[in-house]
């Protein structure tokens, strides 16, 4: 009751009685969104002759004359720039204001004068933001919004706070020359804002290779780091690219000794073919400062590498994660099928990957056959064949039919036991003239065992957004996991 008390009668008093709303004539000569549109949408429920007259595009025109102008203006807002003698200076309207802003609401309610203080990225878009709350359009470019978010929740602008988050969701693949993931990632931890964390950790680690080798990289703190490191979803070449990027990063930032730590028992040293992780403990020399500090995994790690897996499995209660592959990229993990035409028929490749990570299994090759089936059909749904003449088959037709890809080994081999091979499909699409990964679905062996295998992907349509020149890009991981692994994961 305040409120209307001190706002509204004066404010709508004034629009009304200056003839800028509701007139037509005063400024009405000008653009072409003043032309009125007027739909001639038939009343259902009355007569035929009903219509809606519809001149809201005209009205929103006017609003933005009336702040452009300043005319019947009832609150001035001065706005300083932090650590600059800048001020700028806008006439405003109370009524505009407090109708989308809760804090200029109270802020406002008893004086016709206020100066704001702003850093510098805020002052720069003020016009922008204000100019939005008279008309609720607001354009908006990478680097603009977190401070667009700033301000949206200072003054509690609640929809445009949820529409900057939502620009955010979906445009965490654009391209910037300074990556902007890392960035919008701590400010969504600085404001809590769940959603928008998990969306920016979930492409940073599907796209680790491309983030690693960026600006960016520099700019990831010690808390998103360890998160990162904890994943196994992460997508990159191999342990020993994740390890050079680590080393580059703790020379960087020099953190103190905890840190540094945490960091080095991240790595999944078991992971490393032992040649390479010998020449890591002697050379680098971020690992030599720390040694006694990971020299248990390390030695692990040998261990790992000098036994079969069964073997080593008897001897070792192991803690889970190291033994845990990521999904590497490189070749002795995959590999890479791009499918022409996926939606026309079945299609079938083969692969080889090592046997495991261990060095005792790294030279023996498994070769993997693998199935691509555009229109799959579950058995169950399988039309049934009857010699009855009645006709009246099935109504389940083809296109009923699912994406589905299955992936066995073209042997069966003794070497096998003791490891069981979950299997990762990557998908790539492009967005922005760049690939990155879309989805990770991972099985044992058939993407049936999923339900939601490409579900979204429409390949029939030539404008899907899977297909990059008409093609879609899978790459497949093999990952051997230790049965006395499986029960405990990521
Ligand atoms: C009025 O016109 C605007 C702009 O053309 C349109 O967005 C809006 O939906 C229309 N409203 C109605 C009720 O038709
Ligand atoms: C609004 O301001 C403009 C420019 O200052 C002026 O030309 C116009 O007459 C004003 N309109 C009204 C209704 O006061
Ligand atoms: C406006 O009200 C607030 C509290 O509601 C008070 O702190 C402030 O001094 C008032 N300003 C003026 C100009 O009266
Ligand atoms: C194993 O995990 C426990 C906690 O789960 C941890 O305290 C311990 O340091 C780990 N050991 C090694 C060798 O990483
Ligand atoms: C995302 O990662 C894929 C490989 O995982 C890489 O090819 C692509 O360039 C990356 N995309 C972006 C936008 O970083």
């Amino acid at each position: 009751v305040a409120r209307a008390g001190g706002t509204s009668p004066t404010s709508w008093d004034r629009l009304w009685g200056s003839g800028l709303l509701g007139c037509p004539g005063i400024l009405g000569s000008c653009s072409a969104c003043l032309s009125p549109r007027t739909a001639q949408k038939a009343d259902l429920s009355g007569e035929a002759a009903g219509a809606t007259i519809n001149h809201s595009l005209a009205l929103i025109h006017r609003l933005q004359e009336l702040l452009q102008d300043g005319n019947t203006s009832d609150t001035t807002l001065r706005v300083r720039t932090a650590g600059s003698d800048e001020v700028k200076v806008f006439h405003t309207h109370q009524l505009l204001l407090a109708l989308q802003s809760e804090a200029f609401e109270s802020l406002l309610h008893n004086q016709t004068m206020v100066t704001l203080h702003e850093p510098a990225d805020n002052a720069v878009l003020f016009e922008k933001f204000i100019r939005y709350l008279y008309c609720g359009e607001i354009s908006i470019l990478l680097h603009q919004a977190i401070p667009l978010h700033r301000l949206a929740s200072k003054y509690r602008v609640s929809m445009l706070q949820r529409g900057v988050a939502e620009y955010m969701k979906s445009h965490l693949a654009s391209e910037s020359s300074q990556g902007h993931v890392v960035g919008w990632y701590h400010y969504a931890v600085k404001i809590r804002d769940t959603g928008l964390q998990e969306s920016c950790l979930q492409f940073l680690a599907w796209n680790l290779s491309a983030v690693m080798g960026g600006a960016e990289w520099a700019t990831v703190s010690a808390e998103l780091l360890v998160l990162l490191l904890e994943r196994s979803d992460l997508v990159l070449q191999s342990e020993l690219e994740l390890y050079a990027a680590v080393k580059e990063w703790l020379g960087r930032k020099q953190p103190e000794a905890p840190v540094v730590v945490k960091v080095l028992r991240s790595i999944r040293y078991a992971m490393i073919p032992p040649s390479h992780l010998f020449h890591l403990q002697k050379q680098s020399t971020v690992m030599v400062r720390h040694y006694g500090a990971i020299q248990d995994l390390l030695f692990q790690a040998f261990q790992f590498h000098s036994a079969s897996p069964i073997h080593f499995a008897k001897y070792f209660d192991v803690n889970c994660s190291m033994f845990l592959p990521r999904n590497y990229l490189s070749s002795s993990w995959g590999s890479l099928w791009v499918i022409n035409n996926p939606a026309r028929d079945d299609r079938s490749t083969t692969f080889q990957t090592q046997l495991g990570p261990s060095n005792h299994d790294a030279s023996k090759r498994v070769t993997w056959n693998v199935l691509f089936s555009p229109r799959w059909l579950p058995v169950s749904l399988r039309p049934v064949y009857s010699d009855s003449v009645s006709g009246a088959i099935q109504s389940i037709r083809i296109e009923d039919g699912r994406p589905r890809l299955v992936i066995t080994p073209a042997m069966t081999s003794s070497d096998f036991a003791g490891v069981s091979f979950q299997k990762t499909v990557l998908v790539g699409v492009r967005q922005q003239g760049r690939i990155f990964v879309k989805h990770a679905y991972s099985f044992h062996q058939s993407t049936d065992e999923l339900g939601d295998f490409l579900a979204h992907a429409d390949l029939q349509k030539r404008t899907s957004e899977y297909l990059i020149d008409n093609s879609l890009h899978l790459h497949l991981v093999v990952k051997p996991v230790y049965h006395s692994l499986i029960k405990v994961r990521k």
